[in-house]
């Protein structure tokens, strides 16, 4: 089963091939990051006029690189949510075109959806399973009973965890986005700063990150008022501290309470490397519990993992029609 996949819900444009919801032919990613790092932060009205210029170039260098004759194709998928919704119809009628032209079926795909099937590139699915998805948009913890069967058992109760992440480094002169950066400077640090740890002993799994995210703020702006210098370095490590401990906290209290076979990671800040070592160690005591984490390609956003979330939607029966349209705001 070949399928074509297309991304296109943020700032990377990106089409993919996937075989049997499992093998990678070809992930062409384009990413505007550099376009948008002098502004701060993604532009929507730039971003939606990026894709339009390398939509079709990353179609034919998909088809290039998978070497598959186009009528081998079985189906088109396309991330239909959530995301920037003049980024979200640039890929949506892309795929609708190429569908429609090649009379294929159509299947939309939620963004998270794709984000946790990633993990099918690194072993099989096996349910049932429990993802922590962690991305710029999301944090939260979903339980899957078998395929494409999506239960949000915990969510964040404000930012997401890479929102936090990126507005930290926003007022630490770091470049967007600021994840990594955070990320690479915490390995240089130590935890002088002992940040909260919002709602880790509340009985549920949600998540709150903005009471950190302030904090960072507000002992940044309190040592400029002071003149004083805070050490970046520490600043990072403490901030990904409390983060971990957070999302490893309630990841373990839900793996106790819910019998399942695999966790998977999900979500571009599961690139994270902090989140990744400790996510390794404390599973350790879990043998019956398979941990899977994407490879850091896999992580951030691309078209591979839309092909995979797709292949599962399509063999469940999920079908669209030239009626399809994006949303920004989307429920798994
Ligand atoms: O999943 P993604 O590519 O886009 C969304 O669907 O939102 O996630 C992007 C987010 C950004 O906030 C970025 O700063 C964060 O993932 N990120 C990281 C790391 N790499 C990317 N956050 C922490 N540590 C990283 N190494
Ligand atoms: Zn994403």
């Amino acid at each position: 089963m070949l399928v074509l996949a297309v991304e296109s819900s943020c700032d990377e444009t990106s089409v993919a091939i996937i075989k049997n919801g499992k093998e990678v032919l070809s992930n062409i990613v384009s990413s505007q990051i550099d376009i948008h790092k002098k502004f701060g932060g993604v532009v929507p009205e730039v971003a939606s006029r990026h894709h339009v210029e390398n939509i079709t170039v990353v179609f034919e260098e998909a088809l290039n690189e998978a070497k598959i004759k186009i009528d081998e194709i079985d189906a088109v998928v396309v991330t239909k949510g959530p995301g920037l919704i003049g980024s979200l119809l640039v890929g949506i009628n892309a795929a609708k075109a190429f569908a429609f032209a090649h009379n294929l079926p159509l299947v939309g795909v939620h963004h998270i959806a794709g984000h946790i099937y990633a993990n099918n590139l690194v072993e099989d699915l096996k349910f049932p399973l429990l993802a922590l998805v962690v991305s710029g948009g999301h944090t939260e913890l979903v339980y899957m009973k078998e395929h494409y069967e999506f239960d949000i058992i915990g969510q964040t109760q404000d930012d997401a965890v890479g929102e936090a992440y990126d507005k930290v480094a926003r007022v630490v002169d770091l470049p967007y986005p600021g994840g990594p950066y955070i990320d690479q400077l915490a390995k240089d640090g130590v935890e002088e700063f002992k940040l909260p740890r919002a709602m880790l002993n509340k009985d549920n799994y949600d998540f709150s990150f903005s009471g950190i995210k302030s904090a960072v703020i507000n002992l940044v702006h309190n040592a400029n008022q002071r003149n004083e210098e805070i050490n970046k370095a520490n600043l990072a490590k403490s901030f990904q501290e409390s983060v971990v401990d957070i999302l490893v906290g309630k990841t373990l209290k839900a793996i106790n309470q819910y019998q399942v076979k695999q966790l998977v990671l999900a979500g571009g800040v599961a690139a994270n490397s902090g989140l990744r070592e400790r996510l390794t160690e404390v599973m350790k005591d879990y043998p019956n519990i398979k941990l899977i984490i994407p490879p850091l390609k896999y992580c951030t956003d691309n078209a591979a993992m839309i092909g995979v979330a797709g292949t599962f939607a399509y063999l469940k029966g999920i079908r669209d029609d030239m009626s399809l349209n994006g949303k920004a705001s989307l429920d798994l």
